[in-house]
């Protein structure tokens, strides 16, 4: 069982983060693996050494002329163990392809991280094949022998509880959704979108569905332990 808290830009200070992280309690059976902004990563990985830490997004390359960007030689000396790359709000707000995305996921297995790669189709009610083909197209580069570590989110955005009119998707609706993903990529498969301490268990409950990759949820401390919890009473 893997549960993924997504930070995103949050939250507005590191203190806040520290204390967020101070919250987060023992897991057995389930690994809690933490994104949150990549410059509070070295001092919270330093501070919280029984924690897996994340970035939320890495570029390919090693070093060079490549402004804004982080390597994952960095983001290994910061702390990072994990790399989640392709959430929809990079591929929406900072116009990364498919192509973008598997040269990341590419490049941070071969170096030894774990990848968490998001998908999921913009619109209730798109074509399943939108997001088989994404998926397709963001692991082409993978080699066979990587994909152990590979994780797939799927985030289906009309659910993300931030985006416009959002609406929850329905744990059954996941399971199919990932169950024919599954065929196509064979690798785990974990839930996001507007995870709650509510909703949390149905999902986690599917057959299919290994853990869950929560936002807003995550950053409240009292309702992502109570979601580790969850997770850890339902273990697989
Ligand atoms: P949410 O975000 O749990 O706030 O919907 C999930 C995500 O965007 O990864």
């Amino acid at each position: 069982m893997l549960i993924g808290a997504n930070w995103k830009m949050n939250p507005r200070t590191f203190s806040e983060a520290k204390e967020l992280c101070r919250g987060v309690s023992g897991s057995e059976g389930v690994d809690v693996v933490l994104f949150p902004p990549a410059v509070y990563l070295r001092q919270l990985a330093e501070a919280f050494p029984h924690i897996l830490f994340g970035v939320q997004n890495v570029y390919w390359e090693s070093e060079g002329a490549f402004t804004g960007e982080m390597s994952l030689g960095m983001a290994r000396e910061a702390g990072a163990h994990y790399v989640l790359a392709g959430h929809s709000e990079r591929r929406q707000h900072f116009g990364e392809t498919d192509e973008m995305v598997s040269k990341k996921v590419a490049a941070a297995l071969a170096k030894g991280f774990s990848v968490i790669l998001a998908v999921g189709e913009a619109t209730k009610g798109d074509d399943k094949s939108i997001v088989i083909e994404s998926l397709k197209r963001s692991t082409q580069n993978v080699a066979e022998t990587d994909m152990t570590r590979l994780t797939v989110a799927y985030e289906p955005i009309w659910a993300i509880s931030t985006s416009e009119n959002h609406e929850d998707a329905t744990p059954e609706y996941a399971q199919e959704m990932i169950h024919t993903l599954k065929q196509e990529v064979a690798v785990g498969y974990i839930y996001g979108g507007s995870v709650s301490i509510d909703n949390v268990a149905g999902f986690l409950q599917q057959p299919d569905i290994e853990g869950a990759l929560v936002g807003g949820a995550s950053l409240k401390k009292d309702e992502f332990n109570e979601i580790i919890s969850v997770a850890r009473s339902l273990k697989k």
